[in-house]
């Protein structure tokens, strides 16, 4: 694709510095010349950084949105009678509520054909984690991804050339330049791979807190209420939770030890609040498309895990994707091992008030289990496991990490960016909710949704 004459790409981002909205046509232009090579990354990352300081309309955003989804094809999978569900998260540390909740939805009769992402900052991506599995893949290619969802009744695989390949190059071009944590950035990367994908109901997940790109729960319902606009504009069904991300959300942090977790998880051997995440989810996407009544939901849920049921069909699911199946039976044994692995103990009396997940995030970046360039290999086996909760554990001189490193030096230095990360009080502690709140669509079709604004 040429750009179209006359058009110059430096007129976008001279907009955008200087605060003012960009017409659609330019917008559409510019990201549709980005995805096809002839917009190049200095240039996109001038304009990324002007749209993460001086924002980007709801206009703004509804276009670059339709530009995404329209720099590929779309997947409708009309092919597919069950009540199709797509979930989202829009990132965050030791969140692998994706892991558990494809597997679970689908064992609950429903379809999920997802399209995650990678590593982003300091947040983990459902790609990498999924290809710490061996032989795994995550390019499935449109049809590939819908036979599957047919087949096995969950798919996770990352955008790519044919699917929303705008998204593929801003969101990494983002990663390398500081520019993740906008609200429309987000909500267009987030919802242009949920609106290319039919389905009948969107879960967005939106965190908030120290391990989120959205600091605080008002924030985070902000982006919330962003995506929900977007969904209900293209006339397509989304519900929005904002869930608490001021810890990690289960214990693992990095690829293959999340991996690990999930499967504990799915086999109904480990509570917390991942679990809890998951069945709150998989209860809201039976309750609105199954109609099912919330509580018999729940317990399905809760039943599908304890069974086991949920970890065969994640089995069924790895298999399909090329993955060793026996990942299952012994995650252990079978996912990628660091070499050294070091305890960390508390350093004193009290217990956990607050935890930076963000500086967890990044350490266990910086032991390789995150990107700091566009296109880093990530190293699939290192990474932390972080044992207390906010108002539980942490004190005396309790194990409260085990880090999993290449070496013994970058073992050493995530050990003390754990101890920094902390915060311990002698007080009794306010443990944060899981949830904030929900935020549903209204489906608004007619004039003023997108199509008819063509
Ligand atoms: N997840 C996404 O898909 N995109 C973002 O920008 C952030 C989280």
């Amino acid at each position: 694709v040429a750009l179209p004459a006359g058009f110059d790409p430096r007129d976008v981002i001279a907009r955008k510095r200087d605060g003012q909205d960009v017409p659609a046509g330019d917008l559409r232009a510019f990201v549709l010349g980005y995805a096809a090579g002839d917009v190049p990354d200095y240039v996109a990352a001038a304009f990324l950084m002007a749209a993460f300081v001086n924002g980007l309309s709801g206009a703004e955003t509804a276009e670059l949105t339709r530009a995404m989804v329209d720099s590929g094809e779309t997947l409708p999978l009309a092919g597919i009678d069950r009540p199709k569900i797509d979930k989202h998260s829009t990132g965050g540390v030791s969140d692998g509520v994706t892991l558990v909740f494809a597997p679970l939805a689908a064992e609950l009769g429903l379809a999920v054909a997802k399209l995650s992402g990678r590593g982003l900052g300091h947040t983990g991506g459902t790609l990498d984690k999924l290809e710490s599995i061996p032989g795994l893949r995550t390019d499935l290619a449109p049809e590939e991804l819908e036979r599957q969802v047919e087949l096995v009744g969950c798919a996770v695989a990352g955008q790519s050339k044919d699917l929303v390949p705008a998204d593929g190059a801003l969101y990494s071009l983002r990663d390398a330049t500081a520019t993740v944590a906008s609200v429309p950035l987000i909500a267009a990367s987030v919802m242009s791979k949920k609106l290319a994908v039919g389905s009948d109901l969107i879960l967005l997940d939106v965190k908030a807190g120290s391990g989120a790109f959205m600091k605080t729960p008002e924030h985070a319902a902000e982006l919330a209420r962003s995506c929900v606009e977007l969904a209900s504009y293209w006339g397509r069904r989304a519900r929005a939770a904002v869930t608490d991300m001021s810890q990690p959300l289960g214990t693992a942090i990095g690829n293959a030890l999340e991996v690990a977790e999930a499967v504990r998880l799915l086999k109904g051997e480990a509570r917390g609040r991942l679990r809890e995440l998951s069945v709150a989810f998989a209860t809201e996407a039976l309750t609105e498309v199954g109609g099912v009544e919330r509580e018999v939901a729940r317990s399905k849920a809760e039943r599908a895990l304890d069974s086991g049921e949920a970890a065969e069909r994640f089995r069924r699911m790895i298999e399909a994707q090329g993955g060793d199946p026996r990942v299952v039976d012994d995650p252990d044994g079978i996912l990628p091992r660091a070499r050294v692995r070091r305890d960390v103990h508390g350093e004193g009396p009290g217990v956990l008030v607050t935890v930076d997940a963000e500086a967890l995030g990044r350490a266990a970046a910086s032991l390789g289990a995150g990107r700091a360039r566009k296109g880093d290999a990530i190293d699939p086996a290192v990474g932390i496991e972080f044992l207390p909760k906010v108002g539980a554990g942490g004190g005396g001189d309790e194990r409260i990490a085990v880090v999993h490193a290449r070496d013994d030096p970058s073992a050493e230095a995530a050990a003390g960016q754990v101890l920094a990360a902390l915060t311990m009080g002698q007080d009794a502690v306010q443990v944060p909710p899981l949830v904030f709140g929900w935020y549903g669509s209204e489906v608004h079709e007619g004039p003023g949704g997108p199509d008819e604004r063509r």
